[in-house]
């Protein structure tokens, strides 16, 4: 999800971004961003990315479906070689040259690292002589986290490594996380940028003192929604600047009381009113046509929520969240409305908030996804 969101459309963040960006720049501080599904991680991450692309190197790596060592060292090195493919001219060659040796066998591709040399023979050796098992897993990763910082050293560069749901790397083992802080600590010209959805994650891999492998290693930034009125003036000065139509305050209190500031529900209700302004000609955004394309929103999506309801949950966090569908309760009000006592349901409430499914405030809870809830209610 999430692909690049060019100036005028990128809503609000400014000070995310800005923060973002001067770590990364300054090679100040790495950073974690921590949001729920669909806050606009990758959308954020990607505009950290061509902020400071022109200064750097920057390599974006998904950590989605990484699922062994060889495809974590194969991702973070090509993540790299991309990276630096697009700032020089010779770096191209040798991205096709890496893809290339990757595919040969191992005489050849002896031959064709001792060519090419530097960092890339160090790194190629090393991926070399896994396939030939004369070193370890461990030793492989290794390798790929320090590839980067060499390839910059080499060039006189430096490094924005950004791995989107780093969580995901929890597959791979323990010992990554280790790994990493290895990286950190040692390499002078590297800076990582992390993307995450979940507090547990969080908590284990960066929260706790003497615990935690990535204890203090990294400042932490948790998204919200976005504020109202940014939603607001990008929803006004869109359709006036592309479509020359104007939309009435209560049709855009409408929409964020619908969707809040969601960037992928908003996103997804305006390209529905925007259909709607070119299908029927309409001149003007009223509050009952956001009604119309907020209902026609979750019919597209009740695929995906019927999944999700069906799949991820279990009866008891089922119910707990029809229970909350109506609104925020307190774990009292929550038990009450579902006659057990509040012991009961602590703990499918913790689970839940862990995984930013809920959202705590103030002692009460309510679920983080507004339109799942709207959805949910009506089941
Ligand atoms: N600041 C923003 N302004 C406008 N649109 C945004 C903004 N941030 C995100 N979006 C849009 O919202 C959608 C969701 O954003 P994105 O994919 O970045 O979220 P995510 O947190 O990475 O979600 P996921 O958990 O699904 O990976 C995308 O279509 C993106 O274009
Ligand atoms: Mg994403």
């Amino acid at each position: 999800m999430g692909g690049r969101i060019e100036a005028p459309y990128f809503v609000d963040r400014e000070e995310e971004l800005a923060r973002l960006s001067y770590d990364a720049r300054t090679l100040s501080q790495s950073n974690v961003i921590i949001a729920p599904r669909r806050f606009g991680k990758t959308a954020l991450l990607r505009t950290v990315e061509s902020e400071v692309d022109d200064e750097m190197l920057v390599s974006y790596v998904s950590c989605l479906g990484i699922t062994s060592p060889v495809e974590f060292h194969d991702r973070i090195v090509e993540g790299i070689l991309r990276a630096f493919a697009a700032s020089h001219g010779r770096g191209k060659a040798l991205l096709a040259t890496w893809r290339d040796l990757l595919k040969k066998p191992v005489l050849g591709m002896r031959d064709a690292l001792a060519e090419i040399g530097g960092s890339i023979e160090g790194v190629g050796t090393i991926r070399l002589k896994f396939r030939t098992r004369e070193v370890d897993t461990q030793a492989l990763m290794e390798a790929a986290l320090a590839f980067p910082e060499r390839l910059a050293e080499e060039q006189g560069d430096q490094v924005l490594m950004i791995l989107d749901e780093f969580q995901a790397l929890v597959g791979l083992g323990e010992m990554i996380f280790p790994l990493f802080k290895e990286a950190m600590e040692s390499q002078k010209r590297s800076i990582y940028l992390l993307s995450g959805s979940s507090l547990r994650l969080l908590h284990e891999v960066f929260g706790q003192e003497g615990k935690s492998p990535l204890y203090q290693m990294v400042g932490r930034l948790f998204l919200g929604e976005i504020d109202r009125r940014a939603v607001h003036r990008f929803y006004r000065d869109r359709l006036c600047e592309v479509h020359r139509v104007e939309i009435s305050d209560p049709a855009l209190d409408r929409v964020t009381e619908y969707v809040g500031g969601i960037p992928y529900y908003f996103q997804k209700l305006g390209v529905g009113l925007e259909r709607d302004i070119v299908v029927a000609g309409k001149r003007r955004i009223e509050a009952i046509d956001v009604d119309r394309a907020f209902f026609q929103l979750l019919d597209e999506l009740a695929g995906d929520f019927q999944e999700r309801w069906e799949t991820r949950f279990s009866d008891q966090q089922r119910a707990v969240l029809k229970v909350l569908s109506g609104g925020s309760m307190s774990v009292t009000e929550a038990a009450r409305a579902m006659e057990v006592p509040p012991s009961n349901i602590s703990y499918s409430l913790s689970r839940l908030t862990e995984a930013m499914v809920l959202t705590k405030e103030e002692r009460r809870y309510r679920i983080t996804d507004r339109v799942f809830a709207a959805w949910l209610k009506d089941l």
